[in-house]
């Protein structure tokens, strides 16, 4: 097991993504702390997966949008593990406003999607440094989007959330090394997601045809991903798209 006995923050982990992170740090042997803010039974369910698989891990309530909830996370998870060793900024916040429609992206959807979106990992790894640097193996990877680099997806809003997210890994790397790594995997359409789920059976089809390698990113794709990030020693600042191949968002 690659990541025995690191103690692990999922955020998002009652989510399709998040869940599927949480279950693979599970599986290599890191005790996975998962967060919900709603979906509580989506959580319950991750963590009864991470112990059937013969993993550990425990359940935590994170809102972050709330810098208080936020502080409040990471002190319930240094009473409980005393340390924190890997972060994964996963959880996110979107709604579907199609680019021209300028008015309906009002200021207060743009405030709910920047706080959730790159405010809200921010303030996680603040809250989280101490125990990060201190861990002697820190590591924060940040789940983005290829939105954030072409300009396409849910709204404006979010592509510019996320290409935020994709500098402020930059930015973290160089303010939290040399004992924390900061990674990020800026995926695009995940199949097997809530929001995969979502859309349009023809959309789905045409970013599968869309990509070079003929499919787009799966759920193993990105939890495979996470676990790199953790165990590479040498590696930060970076953002890796899996998408599947779209010209578009080649760099
Ligand atoms: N699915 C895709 O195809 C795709 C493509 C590109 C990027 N991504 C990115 O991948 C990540 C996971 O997406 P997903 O598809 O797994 O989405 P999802 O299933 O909708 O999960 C979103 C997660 O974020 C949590 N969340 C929302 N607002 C929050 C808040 N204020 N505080 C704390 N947690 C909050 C949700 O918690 P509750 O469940 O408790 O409400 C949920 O666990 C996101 O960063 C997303 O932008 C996804």
């Amino acid at each position: 097991m690659k990541l025995n006995n690191r103690v692990a923050l999922v955020t998002g982990g009652s989510g399709s993504i998040g869940g599927a992170i949480a279950r693979r740090l599970g599986a290599e042997g890191a005790v996975v702390a998962v967060s919900y803010v709603g979906f509580r039974e989506g959580a319950e369910q991750t963590l009864s997966d991470i112990k059937a698989a013969g993993g550990r891990g425990d359940l935590v309530e994170l809102d972050q949008r709330d810098p208080d909830s936020i502080e409040n996370c990471i002190r319930v998870i240094s009473d409980r593990h005393g340390t924190l060793d890997i972060l994964i900024n996963n959880a996110a916040w979107n709604i579907g406003i199609p680019f021209p429609d300028l008015d309906a992206l009002t200021p207060e959807v743009w405030d709910r999607v920047l706080e959730t979106n790159l405010r809200g990992p921010f303030l996680l790894a603040r809250a989280a440094a101490s125990l990060l640097k201190s861990s002697g193996c820190g590591q924060i990877v940040n789940i983005s989007s290829a939105g954030g680099i072409s300009p396409g997806s849910s709204s404006i809003a979010y592509s510019s959330s996320k290409a935020g997210l994709n500098h402020l890994t930059r930015c973290l790397a160089v303010a939290m090394a040399p004992e924390v790594s900061v990674n990020c995997i800026a995926p695009g359409l995940v199949e097997g997601t809530r929001m995969a789920g979502n859309l349009p059976e023809r959309a789905a089809e045409g970013a599968r045809r869309q990509a070079v390698l003929g499919r787009v990113g799966q759920l193993e794709d990105i939890a495979q991903q996470v676990v790199t990030f953790c165990t590479a020693t040498s590696v930060t600042g970076q953002t890796i798209v899996i998408d599947g191949g779209m010209p578009g968002a080649m760099r």
